[in-house]
């Protein structure tokens, strides 16, 4: 099964991949995440990618579809959720071609939406572990010790673009350039439309609920 997971920043996107990766067995393909492990390893796509994830803006397409078409050509059978992929129409529209050269289809785009209200004091009060990679929220998923990991690793980050001001304008960007894919997809007829206002397990729990009737569907 290949999972889109669209939604602004913030939305909780990468909270609930957890639950896909657990209980489904998907792989796990955040191209955020992806970028900052090529920023560690100073790549020269990172370093042509920096200003643009700095500023909050999208990098550009070119970039983006090479990195992202190496992994897909290795998708497993188990399936799939790419998660901040795509975010262009020109993006969507590679990731079709090179799912039809591998004989896949995007089976299901969840659409996570949330208000804007909420998503400045999610992303600035979202905090992780570069040890072990657990993830925290400073009110909605606090640690035990504040700014402390609970497994011992010691203090937890924050990434350099969770900025109120680069937050601003990522939520920016995702209205202006990526909102949009819900309709290129709707017209797929594949889109399922989640409420992520409520708590991170109602999320959960609505999300199962939605990927137990496709799995019933395709069977
Ligand atoms: P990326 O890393 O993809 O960031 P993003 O899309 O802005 O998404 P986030 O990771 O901020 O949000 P999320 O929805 O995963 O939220 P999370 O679950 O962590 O991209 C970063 C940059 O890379 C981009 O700005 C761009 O420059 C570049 N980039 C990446 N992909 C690109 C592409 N395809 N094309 C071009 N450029 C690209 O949750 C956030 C916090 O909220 C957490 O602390 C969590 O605990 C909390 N939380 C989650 N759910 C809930 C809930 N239900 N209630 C309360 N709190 C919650």
């Amino acid at each position: 099964m290949i999972v889109v997971f669209l939604g602004p920043p913030g939305a909780g996107k990468g909270t609930q991949c957890k639950l896909l990766v657990d209980r489904y067995k998907l792989q796990h393909l955040s191209s955020g995440d992806i970028l900052r492990r090529e920023r560690k390893e100073g790549t020269e796509l990172a370093k042509r990618a920096q200003s643009f994830m700095d500023s909050g803006a999208l990098v550009p397409d070119d970039l983006i579809v090479e990195m992202m078409s190496r992994e897909i050509k290795q998708i497993g059978d188990g399936g799939v959720v790419l998660d901040g992929f795509p975010r262009t129409l020109g993006q969507a529209q590679e990731l079709d071609k090179a799912l039809a050269r591998v004989g896949k289809r995007v089976d299901v785009v969840l659409d996570l939406q949330v208000d804007d209200g909420k998503l400045e004091e999610r992303v600035t009060g979202r905090r992780s572990c570069t040890k072990c990679g657990a993830a925290y929220h400073t009110t909605f998923n606090p640690p035990k010790q504040s700014e402390q990991c609970d497994a011992g690793c010691g203090a937890l980050s924050q990434r350099p673009d969770d900025t109120a001001e680069v937050v601003r304008n990522r939520i920016k960007t995702y209205h202006e350039q990526t909102s949009a894919l819900v309709e290129y997809y709707e017209r797929q007829g594949n889109v399922a439309h989640l409420d992520g206002n409520v708590d991170i397990e109602g999320v959960s729990r609505r999300l199962g609920e939605l990927i137990d009737a496709c799995v019933m569907e395709a069977k």
